[in-house]
């Protein structure tokens, strides 16, 4: 049966880099495998006043219903002011409640953190692994995807250059490798 992957980009931007990598991984996936984006940016801020059937909003049951349905989460994020831009934090708590039923638990993760600075995002990829754990989200460690000057790896296109997607496809196959394991 055919996997999906679901890709969460931590950027709303039209032209957002993190867009492009999170395209790039999903290009390169393997046949049996199914990319999915879905969306975040209308979720209503979570407030445990809205968890009753009366009042939970359609998008929080729309966005729980359709990541329960999905085999594995990639998040693919830049870093704002060194953590983990809101909409993916929110994301990941609309998602983890109502308490005992989050829809996260054990499916297979992979951080992505992409930046024009020196550092690839590594405060927002440490960030966000903190909540991963507390969410039971197995996540491959080795190799880390810390993507810095990206504003130089993507070319006239808009497409990801040679090296780096070589980069991705190591990246993808440690994950896809690390989640049939946990699998079997
Ligand atoms: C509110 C805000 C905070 C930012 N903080 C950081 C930061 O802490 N570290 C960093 O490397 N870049 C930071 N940046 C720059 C982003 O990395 C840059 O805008 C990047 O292009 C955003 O990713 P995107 O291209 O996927 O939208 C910040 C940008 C914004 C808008």
């Amino acid at each position: 049966m055919t996997k999906k992957i679901v890709f969460f980009i931590g950027s709303l931007r039209k032209d957002s880099y993190n867009k492009k990598v999170a395209e790039a991984f999903s290009s390169l996936l393997p046949d049996g495998y199914e990319s999915v984006f879905v969306k975040m940016d209308d979720l209503p801020f979570y407030n445990e006043d809205l968890e009753t059937p009366e009042n939970v909003p359609a998008e929080w049951t729309r966005f729980r219903n359709e990541v329960n349905e999905l085999d594995g989460v990639v998040f693919v994020t830049p870093e704002y002011n060194r953590s983990v831009p809101a909409v993916l934090k929110n994301a990941l708590d609309v998602g983890s409640r109502p308490y005992g039923h989050s829809v996260w638990d054990n499916k297979p993760g992979l951080v992505v953190t992409a930046s024009p600075g020196g550092i690839g995002g590594f405060g927002a990829n440490h960030h966000l692994r903190q909540s991963l754990v507390f969410l039971n989200i197995p996540t491959l460690q080795q190799p880390e995807a810390y993507i810095g000057n990206i504003a130089n790896l993507v070319d006239e296109e808009g497409h990801i250059v040679e090296g780096t997607m070589s980069f991705l496809q190591t990246i993808l196959d440690a994950y896809l490798d690390f989640s049939k394991k946990l699998n079997d």
